[in-house]
């Protein structure tokens, strides 16, 4: 999801800040969408951790490399193999074969998605940037490996890597994945569409969110920024929103009214719950909008953003 509208927001823009971009190699293991763009894009169909496959991908000596490819929580807590094959194995085969195509002068930027799943309970009420990771899922375990092996290679200077700590994107639009936080966003897509939504969560949950919009924000200043104030500390805490269920349901009243909000069915499930209890829910991202990186200011801001980009705007001004 994110991946595609990255592309087509480096399509649309042509350069990455004045850098005109040449050429764009797309890697997923479905077939990746092509868009319509100034610059040759080179599609192909291939599992990052298979590691003949991961060897071609630095031919082209790429100055930026987005690595968005992941097993996402829900799936990695189903499926333990699969999750540290493709989040940990493919992220280091991806950085070795990036560190094979050195000279002594290339060094590529490598701007990594990872995410707040790297942090577990307990919290304090707002984690900084420093908080120890004790990742509580799988995924969060492997995106915390990710975080220190880029943060290393940066350090012996074979990347010059950035990772982001995405706040959960929301709203995600079109069919859910299978991470586990998928309900924050199926809430309020569902409803604005007039289909009915499954909360598996009580009202009280609070989490940290910003929407696609901002995380593509986020991914294309990474790719620019001067990574030198960042010195050793590659990972950054993304801004973003802290809102609970209920106040998300707040923001769908606004803008959907009662109907759409009877349209969420409260169902409860004790894994999802477990999941999402070892979750954080809020954030000191001082340091990220220091250097530049902005999100949302309110959960109203968020629904916005969805009926805007995805819904053409259609759905009327929240009632205040
Ligand atoms: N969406 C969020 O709320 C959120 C929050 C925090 C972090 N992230 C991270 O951002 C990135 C993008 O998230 P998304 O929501 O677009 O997820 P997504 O599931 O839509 O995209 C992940 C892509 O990775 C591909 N992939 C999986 N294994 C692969 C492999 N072995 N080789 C090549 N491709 C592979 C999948 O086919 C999929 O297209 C992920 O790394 C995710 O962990 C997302």
């Amino acid at each position: 999801m994110l991946g595609q509208k990255l592309v087509a927001a480096l399509a649309r823009a042509g350069a990455l800040g004045d850098r005109p971009i040449s050429h764009l190699a797309l890697v997923d293991v479905v077939d990746p969408a092509v868009p319509a763009a100034a610059f040759t894009v080179d599609a192909r169909r291939g599992d990052l951790a298979d590691p003949a496959f991961a060897s071609s991908l630095a031919a082209s000596r790429p100055d930026v490399v987005f690595h968005l490819a992941a097993v996402v929580s829900g799936e990695a807590e189903a499926d333990v193999d699969k999750g540290y094959r493709a989040n940990l194995d493919g992220t280091r085969l991806l950085l070795d074969v990036l560190r094979a195509g050195q000279d002594g002068e290339y060094v590529p930027r490598v701007v990594f998605a990872s995410s707040i799943a790297v942090f577990g309970a307990p919290f304090p009420d707002v984690i900084g940037d420093d908080e120890q990771l004790t990742p509580l899922t799988s995924y969060g375990t492997q995106k915390a490996m990710a975080e220190l092996l880029l943060a290393d290679y940066s350090r012996r200077g074979f990347v010059d890597g950035i990772a982001l700590r995405l706040p959960t994107i929301c709203v995600r639009p079109g069919t859910p994945n299978r991470a586990a936080s998928g309900f924050f966003s199926g809430i309020i897509r569902e409803p604005l569409n007039g289909c009915e939504a499954v909360l598996p969560v009580s009202d009280e949950v609070r989490h940290w969110f910003a929407s696609p919009r901002s995380a593509i924000g986020f991914f294309l200043h990474a790719a620019t920024l001067d990574t030198g104030p960042l010195g050793h500390r590659r990972a950054l805490t993304m801004p973003g929103v802290s809102a609970t269920v209920a106040e998300q349901l707040a923001a769908l009243r606004r803008f959907g009214g009662a109907d759409a909000e009877r349209l969420v069915r409260r169902q409860p499930d004790e894994t999802i719950a477990r999941i999402v209890a070892g979750w954080p829910a809020a954030f000191d991202s001082r340091r990220a909008t220091d250097l530049g990186f902005v999100a949302e200011g309110t959960f109203d801001d968020i629904v916005r953003v969805y009926i805007d980009d995805e819904l053409g705007g259609r759905v009327g001004e929240p009632a205040g």
